[in-house]
């Protein structure tokens, strides 16, 4: 009963014999684990937090007490002074001038995540956790400078175990193991509204860490100054765990402090709006202080000058890089503490686990920035929000992972290996300008070989920039194409041309010898017109000869048209085609070649393959008894010799039928299979299915070559109207959605040749972004009109690209 007694008399003194209640049902190692809880505690320095000295929120600033602060602006590293500093804080990094310290003491319970706050993934396609990112940047740091910085990281009682797991699991992310040391902050009671310390269990008082004030007499408690690395280091660089942009042993930071000779400097941002959750810096008394947001007046936050500037416009970004010497006596400052009321888990009056639904428990929490009123030369380091402050702090909305992934990728943007690049006309080439901007290069290093197929540059270089675009393709391996004009004898005269050129994508066709897969983009709300199709119809059209390659000629009255066939051996056939006594006409000379069709059979079935769907094939071999019946063969032939038993493996089949047949099936279907046509039918029939499915601006289109090379692009055209009044200066609801799926296409396949699985989550949730868009009912004009969402918002281009773009990393 000694320690029973002991207890007793002691937490008597303080009016907490409660703590004791379940002595009596306490084993023996129960009562030693409440006999540790209880002596654990400082009750003396507790109540004073609780009652005397910590601060009551907000009641100490009032505005008179207080004026702006001065701020320094981070140089970039281009400018001399920003060089400066640069080789000063690459200097003191490689003597082992400075240690990096993570504050990590808190649970990542708010994000909905079980475990300490720094194992969280933030849902990058590596999964890497916040405490892998801030180790990968002093790995670049060893790389850049040869240099080991070691990291400290500062963990509570809460999280220090698994803390300490996580990075033995993960064998401390390939940085030396010598160099990542752990300590753990203080803990302090947390009370009830009546000043009362709680249980959480029988044998254990409820505890919460004492804030990130705490630091500083958990690097003296946790043996951070007396370490090896401690005792050398002249400066410690402090951040959060929460911030994944903050640039660990940033050197510009570190040189500044090294040559300015401030004891202290602490990174600040122009504040985003007077709520944002972020302490404000202002001066008082002389001397910087930070006004916490909990703690901040309203006539404080909102204060704008005559500019319409917030006066006390600087923000806290919770990076700071203090001289160890003022910091090393720092813990016997005895910051003051800052009360929250908070929900705290306990035990109820019954000794059963009670959740509050409500705060109703006092926490305490010193805060680390107090101490800078006790240090002299503490300055303002200004930086740019968007380099270096990406805090996730909550599990939705703001300072969440999602915003946290945005700015993450918009500060690193993914790089790529080169695709080629085929600029267009018209109202497509506006729209390919915008996807770029707004959609794509805010989160991608674009590597692109450019070739300007427009109009006036095709007639400027005789169309060999046509050639070199489909050779680069060939080169590169992928590309993704805007829409052009195929120049018509209206089109000769509206651009002045040289001639009619060739439609650029038959000469890319041509060159690639692909097969052109075109599907059409479903998205919720979007019904087709067709009520019966439940499923894509992807159409695979030839992509060579036939009418796109075929000679023509006006034919006068009288003349006798025949084709001249001369074999190898210099035997001539003549086969008459039309004798044109009654009329002047036309005539047209055909081709196709056997290997080009065969190409196109392995195409088709090897593409039904991949995606699991039925084949069919259709052409008109009952009047076209040898054009077309060639086909069918070829077709029949391949599917027998080298893919029927992949197909009946896989529960597919491949099904002959007649033009006229296959369309009349197609419309009673339900979708879900490849179609594929010759060259012509498939230029229609594609058409026709996207208009069915939607519109023409929701069909996408590849171009796969037998060698393996992919052209991405959009089915439909340049939209002339638009154009127009685009060019009027008026805003267009031009639906961009064909063309944006050209690029995550070509991106995608990119990312799928190189490994890049950052380009491939990009393709992936920028066509996510799309669809949820639509099926929210935000589109453009053209899909209003076949929405059946309720509250449709009609958005114009701009506003429909702004918001993929915002949302892609959701
Ligand atoms: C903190 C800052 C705020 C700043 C904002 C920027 C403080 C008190 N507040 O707000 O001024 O504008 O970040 O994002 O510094 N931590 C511990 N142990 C603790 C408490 C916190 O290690 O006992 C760590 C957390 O893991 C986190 C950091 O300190 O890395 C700040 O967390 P928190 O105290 O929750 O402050 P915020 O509200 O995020």
């Amino acid at each position: 009963m000694e320690k029973y007694d002991e207890l007793l008399k002691f937490t008597s003194k303080y009016g907490q014999q409660h703590l004791l209640k379940y002595w009596p049902e306490l084993d023996e190692e129960g009562r030693d684990r409440l006999y540790s809880s209880i002596k654990s505690i400082d009750f003396d320095k507790s109540f004073k937090a609780y009652s005397g000295d910590s601060r009551e929120a907000s009641s100490e600033f009032s505005l008179s007490d207080v004026s702006p602060i001065e701020v320094i602006e981070k140089p970039d590293e281009s400018a001399e002074l920003g060089k400066k500093y640069y080789e000063k804080g690459i200097e003191v990094i490689k003597k082992g001038g400075v240690i990096a310290v993570t504050m990590a003491g808190g649970q990542g319970s708010r994000l909905g995540h079980e475990g300490p706050k720094g194992t969280f993934d933030m849902g990058l396609p590596t999964h890497k956790s916040l405490f892998e990112l801030q180790v990968d940047q002093l790995s670049s740091i060893h790389e850049n400078t040869g240099a080991y910085v070691h990291l400290y990281i500062m963990t509570s009682e809460i999280n220090h175990n698994q803390t300490v797991e996580f990075f033995e699991a993960n064998g401390y992310f390939g940085y030396p193991k010598d160099k990542i040391s752990f300590f753990c902050q203080n803990m302090i009671p947390v009370f009830d509204r009546n000043g009362n310390m709680m249980l959480s269990a029988k044998d254990k008082v409820v505890t919460a860490a004492d804030g990130n004030g705490g630091i500083f007499s958990a690097l003296e408690s946790g043996g951070v100054f007396s370490s090896e690395d401690g005792k050398k280091a002249a400066f410690i660089y402090i951040s959060q765990i929460d911030n994944c942009l903050a640039e660990l042993c940033d050197p510009i930071f570190i040189g500044c402090a090294a040559l300015t000779g401030k004891s202290c400097l602490t990174k600040t941002l122009m504040k985003a709006g007077p709520d944002e959750k972020a302490g404000v810096y202002c001066v008082k008394n002389g001397r910087p202080c930070v006004v916490e947001y909990t703690e901040v007046p309203k006539d404080m936050a909102e204060l704008k000058d005559s500019n319409g500037e917030f006066v006390f416009g600087d923000v806290n970004a919770g990076i700071y890089v203090f001289k160890k010497s003022v910091l090393e006596h720092a813990s016997n400052r005895g910051l003051p503490y800052h009360k929250y009321v908070k929900k705290t888990e306990r035990l109820d009056e019954n000794g059963k686990p009670f959740k509050p639904e409500v705060p109703d428990c006092i926490k305490l929490e010193m805060f680390l920035f107090d101490i800078f009123e006790y240090i002299d030369d503490v300055t303002a380091f200004r930086i740019k929000r968007e380099d270096e402050f990406a805090p996730i702090k909550n599990a939705t909305g703001v300072d969440s992972p999602a915003t946290a992934r945005n700015l993450y990728y918009r500060k690193f943007r993914i790089p790529m290996g080169k695709i080629a690049e085929l600029d267009g006309d018209e109202m497509t080439r506006v729209v390919w300008q915008k996807i770029k901007d707004i959609v794509l290069e805010p989160y991608i290093r674009l590597n692109t070989e450019y070739y300007d197929l427009s109009i006036t540059n095709r007639d400027a270089t005789d169309d060999k920039v046509t050639v070199e675009a489909a050779n680069a393709i060939k080169r590169l391996k992928v590309g993704v194409k805007c829409a052009t004009i195929t120049p018509n004898a209206q089109r000769l005269e509206e651009y002045k041309l040289k001639k009619l050129w060739r439609s650029p994508n038959a000469t890319l066709r041509e060159i690639l010898d692909g097969t052109v897969f075109r599907a059409p983009v479903i998205a919720d709300g979007i019904k087709p017109l067709v009520s019966g199709w439940k499923k894509p119809i992807v159409i695979a059209r030839h992509a060579y000869g036939d009418v796109y390659a075929a000679k023509e000629t006006a034919v006068k009255k009288g003349s006798k048209v025949c084709i001249s066939v001369t074999d190898p051996d210099g035997t001539v056939t003549n086969i008459p085609v039309h004798d044109f006594e009654r009329s002047s006409g036309i005539v047209s000379g055909m081709h196709n070649e056997d290997d080009s069709i065969r190409s196109f059979a392995r195409s088709c079935m090897s593409f039904s393959l991949s995606c699991g769907l039925d084949l069919w094939f259709s052409s008109k071999d009952t009047v076209s008894k040898t054009y077309d019946h060639r086909f069918k063969d070829i077709f029949e032939e391949v599917f027998e010799n080298e893919y029927r038993k992949s197909f009946e493996d896989k529960g597919i089949t491949y099904f002959y039928t007649l033009i006229d047949d296959a369309v009349a099936r197609v419309v009673r279907s339900e979708g879900g299979f490849v179609w594929a046509c010759k060259n012509y039918d498939g230029d229609v029939f594609s058409d026709m299915l996207a208009a069915c499915f939607g519109s023409l601006s929701m069909m996408t289109s590849v171009l796969v070559s037998p060698d393996g090379c992919f052209e991405y692009e959009a089915a439909h055209g340049t939209i002339p109207k638009h154009y127009k009044k685009y060019l009027a200066g008026e805003p267009t609801s031009t639906n961009p959605i064909a063309t944006l799926f050209a690029w995550t296409g070509a991106l995608r396949k990119r990312g799928e040749l190189d490994g890049n699985v950052f380009l491939i989550d990009f393709a992936d949730r920028t066509e996510r972004a799309t669809l949820k868009l639509v099926g929210e009912g935000r589109m453009t004009g053209d899909l209003v009109r076949l929405s059946s969402c309720e509250n449709k918002v009609t958005l114009d281009l701009d506003g429909f690209l702004g918001e993929i773009a915002k949302h892609i990393y959701d």
